[in-house]
């Protein structure tokens, strides 16, 4: 049998990164929960079916990251499985998007990837074993149905930095992949549409539903598996055919 993996999960207290750390507890992997809010982690920590580690800070803080990484290294043990999966959804245009909420998008969704890449890679390729998930969107590749620009330039971002570590760490036993991802039923969803809207969202989608989270879980655990290590630099869309490439 192999050794028994570690995932640190961002944004764990939110719809998705607690489906996807549902998932990987139930493929046997330990997992740490973070997010910037505390409450929520506790409760998902006790439901899991592994050993789990709860630890909150701001991802878009660069020292809190690296203090985070140290702090579960030293007290739960080396992350092998890094899923950066909190964001925050900004839904303004070009022309009414601040420089202040720009940068707070971007370095939310984007930087924190940087930070904490650079922060559990040492690590990973120390071991010869490694995997990094980054959760991009749909909005990357369209531009944002709905979403506004600094979100879509921050997930497009995620595919670069997504393909630029790829390539540099393919050699190590690390493999880099991200997800991208389009109307997930999440309240990040569901609570920026009316029911009108919501509706004709639906009769857009060729699958004509929306993606469930343990969907969207699944893909995350199929990424972190000891047998998808051919696979990096990939970009695996999750978006009910709204776009075939
Ligand atoms: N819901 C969708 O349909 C959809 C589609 C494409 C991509 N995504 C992406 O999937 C990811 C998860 O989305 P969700 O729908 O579960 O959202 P969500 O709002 O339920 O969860 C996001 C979590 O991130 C946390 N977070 C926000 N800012 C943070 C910070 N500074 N530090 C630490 N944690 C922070 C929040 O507290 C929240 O718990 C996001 O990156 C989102 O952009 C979602």
């Amino acid at each position: 049998m192999s050794e028994q993996k570690t995932a640190l999960v961002t944004g764990a207290a939110g719809t998705m990164g607690a489906a996807a750390a549902r998932g990987l507890a139930e493929n046997g992997v330990r997992v740490v929960l973070s997010d910037i809010k505390p409450e929520p982690l506790e409760a998902l920590a006790s439901e899991l079916a592994t050993e789990a580690y709860t630890i909150a800070f701001d991802i878009s803080d660069e020292e809190a990251c690296r203090q985070a990484v140290g702090r579960i290294e030293q007290e739960f043990g080396n992350i092998d499985i890094l899923v950066n999966n909190a964001g925050i959804l900004s839904n303004n245009k070009l022309m009414s998007t601040t420089a202040e909420e720009w940068r707070r998008v971007l370095a939310v969704n984007l930087d924190s990837a940087f930070y904490l890449t650079q922060a559990c890679l040492p690590q990973m390729k120390a071991k010869g074993w490694g995997r990094i998930i980054n959760v991009s969107s749909f909005a990357a590749k369209c531009g944002g149905i709905t979403a506004g620009t600094a979100y879509s330039v921050s997930k497009g971002a995620m595919i670069a930095l997504t393909f630029s570590v790829a390539a540099e760490t393919a050699d190590s036993g690390v493999t880099v992949n991200a997800i991208a991802p389009a109307y997930v039923r999440t309240p990040m969803v569901e609570e920026q549409l009316t029911e009108e809207q919501r509706t004709a969202v639906v009769q857009k989608i060729p699958v004509k539903r929306y993606c469930e989270p343990d969907e969207f879980a699944h893909v995350v655990s199929f990424l972190a598996s000891p047998k998808a290590g051919f696979i990096t630099g990939e970009v695996i869309d999750l978006n009910g055919g709204l776009q075939f490439d």
